[in-house]
Parts: C-alpha cells; sequence; structure tokens
C-alpha cells in the first residue's frame, strides 16, 4: 500500500463553508492551507480577460501554458489566501458568485484539469498542507492521511452565501443565489473529469447545524490532535 501523506483534503460542494474551516484547521495544525478553488477562478477571470475560446483547445492550452498562478497567505489569518495571475493580485475580482459559475465552466475542461492538478500536486510535495475543492480526495492527493467530506442542505448553503456576500455590502439577490449553487453543484458533479464526490476513505460530516469551530473541531478529533 502507497504510504500515507501528511496531507487534509477537505471537499464538497459549494457554500458548505469549506474555506473557512480549511483556514482555520491548517492554523490549528500548523499546515499550509491550498484553496484549489482560487486557482480555478483565477484561471477562470484570465480566460474571460484574454477572450479567449473555451471551445478551442490549442487556444486554451496556449493560454495555460503561459499564465502564473500564485497563492500568498494572507496578511491576517483569518482572511482569504492571496491570489496573484502574472503577477496581478486578482482575490477581490475572482470571489463572486459570477465567477464561481465560470470556474465551474472552466473546470470541466480536461486540459485546465491537467494543468492544475500537477501545480497543486507540486504544491502539496512537502505535505502540511490542508487542500480544499471538489477532488483533493479524489484525484489531487488520493494518498492525503486525512480526508474530509463536508455536506450541508442548499438552502442552508445558500443562507450562508448570502450572509458572506451581505457582509461584503453587495447587492444579493437570494433566489438567483440558491438556483445558482444548485445549478454549479450539479455540473460539478455531473462533469465526466474529476466531479465532487466523496473519496471513498473520506470522513462525512454535515455541517448544516455546526459552526465552523465545531467542524473543525470533530476533523482535529480524527486527525488526532
Ligand atoms: O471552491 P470554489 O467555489 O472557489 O470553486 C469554484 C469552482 O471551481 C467550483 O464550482 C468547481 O467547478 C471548480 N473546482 C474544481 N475542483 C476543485 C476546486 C474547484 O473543479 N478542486
Amino acid at each position: 500500500m502507497p504510504e500515507k501523506l501528511d496531507i487534509v483534503t477537505i471537499d464538497g460542494p459549494s457554500g458548505v463553508g469549506k474555506s473557512t474551516v480549511s483556514r482555520g484547521l491548517a492554523n490549528r495544525l500548523g499546515f499550509v492551507y491550498l484553496d484549489t478553488g482560487a486557482m480555478y477562478r483565477a484561471v477562470a477571470y484570465g480566460l474571460q480577460q484574454a477572450a479567449v475560446d473555451l471551445e478551442n483547445e490549442a487556444e486554451v492550452k496556449r493560454f495555460l501554458d503561459g499564465m502564473k498562478v500564485e497563492l500568498l497567505p494572507p496578511g491576517r489569518p483569518d482572511d482569504d489566501v492571496r491570489v496573484f495571475l502574472d503577477g496581478e493580485e486578482i482575490g477581490g475580482l475572482i470571489r463572486t458568485p459570477e465567477m464561481g459559475m465560470l470556474a465551474s465552466r472552466v473546470s470541466a475542461l480536461p486540459v485546465v484539469r491537467k494543468k492544475l492538478t500537477i501545480l497543486q500536486q507540486a504544491m502539496g510535495r512537502n505535505g502540511k498542507i490542508v487542500a480544499e475543492g471538489r477532488d483533493t480526495g479524489t484525484v489531487v492527493f488520493p494518498q492525503a492521511a486525512w480526508k474530509f467530506y463536508l455536506d450541508a442542505a442548499p438552502e442552508e448553503r445558500a443562507r450562508r452565501r448570502i450572509d458572506q456576500l451581505k457582509a461584503r455590502g453587495e447587492q444579493v439577490d437570494e433566489v438567483e443565489i440558491l438556483a445558482q449553487i444548485i445549478k454549479r453543484d450539479r455540473d460539478d458533479s455531473e462533469r465526466t473529469i474529476a466531479p465532487l464526490k466523496a473519496a471513498d476513505d473520506a470522513v462525512r460530516i454535515d455541517s448544516s447545524r455546526l459552526s465552523a469551530s465545531e467542524v473543525i473541531e470533530q476533523m482535529l478529533e480524527v486527525i488526532g490532535r
């Protein structure tokens, strides 16, 4: 049996609280937090800015070969990771519902998945990371020592996303947010490569009635710390 890696993976649908939990868990463990969704969002943003035709695989590949995505730790522990595309900080531009939808579309392209999976595996080669996404336990780090699958009812996830957007002072169409969450999860689950699903050896946690700190405590118990 291949050796287990010193890696925690947290997969699950959108709006389930993965980012808050992953960041908090990484802080508690002294691990690096790897936000793989931010990488898909950065690529979606770059492809949109460069007006690349998503149907044209050669053009998408050329874009991917020339781009550089970097993630840097935030200045304050509770902030989102800092995301750079070709040296430009784009974190504020990619964390919108629209970019989430575009990232979902872009993430179904095999060339994009191949490129980002390789980058993510390189980022995790020294272990000691908490990786968050849709396929981190199944495809990116199948040898991770600790795998979690976080879930919650769509209505609860929509409510959290709405609160998050409102806290940022944004206008929100609540019906639209729920519809987007349902569509994005369906698309992410039904795509042929690396679909959203729990790894067979993942511990499932339903976060509907749990706070982020309660989820983190449950995870620390499983990890044995
Ligand atoms: O997690 P986040 O909402 O930032 O992810 C944006 C989109 O990127 C997801 O809806 C999904 O389509 C894609 N994604 C993915 N695989 C990952 C992480 C994100 O396909 N590991």
